[in-house]
């Protein structure tokens, strides 16, 4: 047995230094010292042998074993430098060339708008509210004093979920909400989108978004509606920005009047951008009407206010020139890509 246990010793000295890969000598040394290989083979046979014998085999394997394994272990190092010198020497990385482009993209115009309109609030004091695209049909006109037959509510205008849940068609039900909430002072603003069914065309879209502002306060006056308006064009159009109200209506305004705005291409000469007229409409607005806070629990004895609300679609594409609003909702890459 002694004679054998030599021979398998020395076939797998020779047997390594042959051995050139690291999957083949991970077999050899399986063969050799593993569960099954020829030496545990050995010790398990070791019932058979004398007493004398026993441990004598027993501690020859032993050394054997312990001697192969560290042939094993340094050549398996020898193997793996020489791989890894040699993926060095073939898998070379030229960290002079240029790196691939990663294309970052941009805040969608829209977005844009939004971001810049409400700096300029946030810099005159104003927080910025949020309030539900699904709304109740109760914020969105109740008790924004629009009644029943008024034609707004007709659904050929409104998307109905049912008889009371609407998707909002104006961001002014968030002044409600608002209102409810919080006690005067108030002064926020109002992102977000709106639904009107209205057929696509190039000034028309079913989903578009406004920017609802609304101020309560103690001693509110139509002065300071106007001195907030004529600052805030100034500071998103344009220095030169004149401001001019015309008489209007809306439900939960009284008095109600529509802004426009000098034309901020040709400063009033009239241009393409005006159509000739040197003015471009740019949002509704009032006082607010004592209804309103009366049905928001806010005492129109002791206190005023003004609201407004205009397009952001509508900024945009004087803003950037933009001529057919489907653009904006089309996610056309190459048109994005502009701004
Ligand atoms: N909600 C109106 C609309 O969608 C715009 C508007 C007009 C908002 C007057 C106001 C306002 O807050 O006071 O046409």
């Amino acid at each position: 047995m002694e004679e054998q246990i030599r021979k398998i010793k020395q076939e797998s000295i020779e047997k390594i230094k042959t051995i050139e890969n690291l999957k083949e000598l991970a077999d050899e040394k399986v063969k050799y010292l593993g569960k099954k290989g020829e030496l545990t083979t050995i010790l398990r046979g070791m019932g058979s042998l004398s007493k004398e014998e026993r441990p004598i085999i027993g501690s020859l394997v032993n050394e054997v074993r312990d001697e192969l394994e560290i042939l094993f272990d340094s050549k398996e190092k020898k193997l793996k430098r020489k791989d890894l010198l040699k993926r060095l020497e073939t898998e070379n990385i030229d960290v002079t060339e240029p790196s691939k482009k990663i294309t970052l993209g941009s805040l969608h115009p829209i977005t844009q708008i939004i971001k810049e309109v409400e700096e300029i609030f946030l810099g005159m004091g104003y927080e910025i509210a949020d309030g539900p695209e699904v709304e109740k049909a109760i914020y969105n006109f109740d008790k924004l004093n629009t009644p029943p037959d008024h034609p707004a509510r007709d659904v050929q205008d409104t998307f109905y979920i049912n008889d009371d849940i609407v998707l909002r068609s104006q961001t002014s039900p968030v002044q409600a909400r608002v209102m409810e909430n919080k006690k005067p002072p108030i002064k926020i603003i109002c992102p977000g989108a709106v639904y009107r069914s209205d057929s696509v065309d190039a000034t028309h879209s079913p989903v578009f978004h406004q920017i609802e502002g609304l101020v309560v306060d103690k001693n509110i006056a139509m002065t300071d509606l106007k001195g907030t308006l004529e600052m805030f064009a100034k500071k998103c159009l344009g220095e030169n920005t004149k401001i001019r109200f015309r008489p209007h209506h809306f439900p939960f305004t009284e008095p109600s009047a529509e802004a426009d705005v000098s034309c901020f291409v040709c400063g009033g000469k009239g241009c393409r951008v005006c159509k000739g007229e040197g003015w471009i409409e740019l949002l509704g607005c009032g006082m607010v009407h004592p209804n309103v806070l009366k049905n928001c629990g806010i005492d129109p004895e002791k206190y005023s206010g003004f609201a407004f609300g205009f397009g952001v679609e509508r900024i945009a594409m004087a803003k950037f020139g933009i001529e057919d609003m489907r653009l904006l909702f089309e996610n056309d890459i190459r048109f994005l890509k502009q701004f």
